[in-house]
């Protein structure tokens, strides 16, 4: 019935418009301002590789080509422009780094993300979920994403920097938002490679901002400095690491780049894939009624556990078919450090390589009705049988998201624990998805909320 029901009503949510015909410098400039996304060419929707004619940037949406990038000739494609963008908030830590740098601060916080450890955090991604829908009352209208960005705040906080600074909180929020908000002037710049002299609007807000996060996440370390005992959470194990060429133990500037770099990737991106996927089964009711029964069949009564969130295979097909049609992170940038050639297309050292995965993921193509919500797309065998490519919401390579896992396990465990809780229902405002660090609903997510008895 359930199968009937979702092949006649097709569902396909907002999407950003490439641009109708070629655009001048000004128009460019203009449209990127607003949207990064809203520049990326028609073509890069429909064939491997776009470029902007007279401008050192070009697209990127072949699978191989993306491959090369990304894996076989990663040497000649560095991460300045985003190295750039968030240097300043995140200084040299592991997703702002290259090379040796990079590769021991990344092997220093692997074993937390090992299966097997993340499995003792499902308790405090419901006990977020819980707290956050306690607080909700039948028939409101809630501002869904502010809300997301809570509960997985209230995530990372728990689970890998636990801290009594009652501060952190406001201050991260504060200045994650001036962040967005300058953000696209400077990714504007970074993908340019604009002098660095040049003025750019919203500097010096985030400076202002960087200043506060700083001096919170450096409370925490003093704190922990303070108790004497590292602890064996993330800042613990940041605290133990040694540099394997030096032997050196990471410096207080390197602890809070990392403590940042773990606040910020860990939380707003996930806060994003949830509020993108509470929007689509708000507009796809058949789909919610699917995974409520299948929560209820595999949970029952009983409180959420990591063996039950592993069998929750229906709600985790949602949510990867979310990240498809609204990727938390919806571009990747790379600059050509060398020549290179990229399906016979040369490649000149200094040209910004953009990986949209709005776009990827929204292939002619490679995607059956590439706009419409269809979560059977990846259905077990289905997915096995996807190009590794073709879908890559966490990124490839050795650099792919070091918490994937732990974002699929969080999410996936928030959204069941909401879904028990409440239905959600659209407003009037159409969530129009907007490319700032991460893919962000212009004028937010007002959901209606009803909860279940
Ligand atoms: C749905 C949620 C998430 C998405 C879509 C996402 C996406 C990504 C992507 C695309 C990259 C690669 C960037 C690049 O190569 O340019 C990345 C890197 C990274 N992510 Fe995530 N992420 C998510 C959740 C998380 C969580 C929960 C954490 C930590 C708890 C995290 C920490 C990081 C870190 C530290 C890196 C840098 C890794 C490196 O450079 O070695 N992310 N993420």
């Amino acid at each position: 019935m359930a199968g009937e029901q979702l092949a006649r009503v097709t569902l396909r949510p907002p999407r950003i418009e490439p641009p109708a015909r070629p655009l001048s410098r000004l128009a460019f400039v203009a449209r990127f301002v607003r949207n990064p996304l809203a520049v990326v060419p028609r073509q890069a929707y429909e064939e491997d590789y776009a470029t902007l004619p007279g401008a050192p940037i070009v697209w990127v949406t072949g699978p191989e080509m993306i491959r090369a990038v990304l894996l076989d000739e990663r040497a000649k494609f560095e991460k300045r422009a985003q190295i750039r963008l968030l240097s300043p908030l995140l200084g040299k830590g592991i997703l702002t780094s290259e090379g040796a740098d990079w590769k021991w601060q990344r092997q220093a916080s692997a074993p937390l993300f090992r299966p097997q450890e993340l499995a003792h955090f499902v308790p405090a991604f419901v006990a977020a979920a819980r707290r956050l829908a306690a607080g909700w009352r039948d028939g409101e209208v809630r501002p869904i994403e502010r809300d997301m960005t809570q509960a997985t705040f209230d995530v990372i906080a728990a689970t890998l920097l636990p801290s009594a600074d009652a501060a952190m909180p406001g201050a991260i929020e504060r200045s994650t938002g001036v962040f967005q908000r300058a953000g696209a002037w400077g990714q504007l710049y970074a993908v340019a490679d604009a002098p660095r002299w040049l003025p750019q609007p919203g500097l010096r807000a985030m400076a202002g901002a960087v200043r506060e996060l700083r001096g919170a996440v450096h409370a925490i370390l003093a704190e922990r400095r303070a108790a004497g005992a590292p602890g064996e959470d993330l800042l613990g194990r940041l605290l133990r690491a040694r540099d394997p060429e030096t032997g050196q133990a990471m410096n207080d500037a390197q602890l809070v780049d990392n403590l940042l770099t773990f606040y910020l990737a860990g939380h707003e991106t996930t806060a994003k894939a949830l509020t993108w996927t509470l929007y689509l089964l708000a507009r796809a009711p058949a789909w919610a009624a699917r995974l409520e029964e299948e929560i209820a069949r595999v949970a029952g009564d009983g409180e959420l556990d990591a063996s039950h969130v592993e069998r929750l295979v229906l709600t985790q097909q949602v949510i990867k078919e979310s990240m498809r049609l609204y990727p938390p992170v919806p571009l990747m940038t790379r600059q050509a450090v060398a020549e290179a050639r990229l399906g016979g297309h040369l490649i000149r050292p200094g040209t910004s390589v953009v990986l949209p995965i709005y776009a990827i993921h929204r292939h002619a193509r490679r995607w059956e009705d590439p706009d419409a919500f269809d979560p059977e797309r990846f259905a077990p065998a289905r997915e096995a049988l996807m190009p590794r490519y073709q879908y890559l919401p966490f990124g490839a390579g050795p650099r792919i998201c070091i918490g994937m896992a732990f974002a699929m396990l969080e999410a996936t465990a928030i959204l069941a624990t909401l879904l028990r809780r409440a239905r959600f229902a659209p407003t009037a405002h159409v969530p129009a998805p907007v490319a700032r660090v991460t893919l962000i609903p212009r004028g937010g997510m007002p959901l209606r909320v009803s909860l279940r008895p």
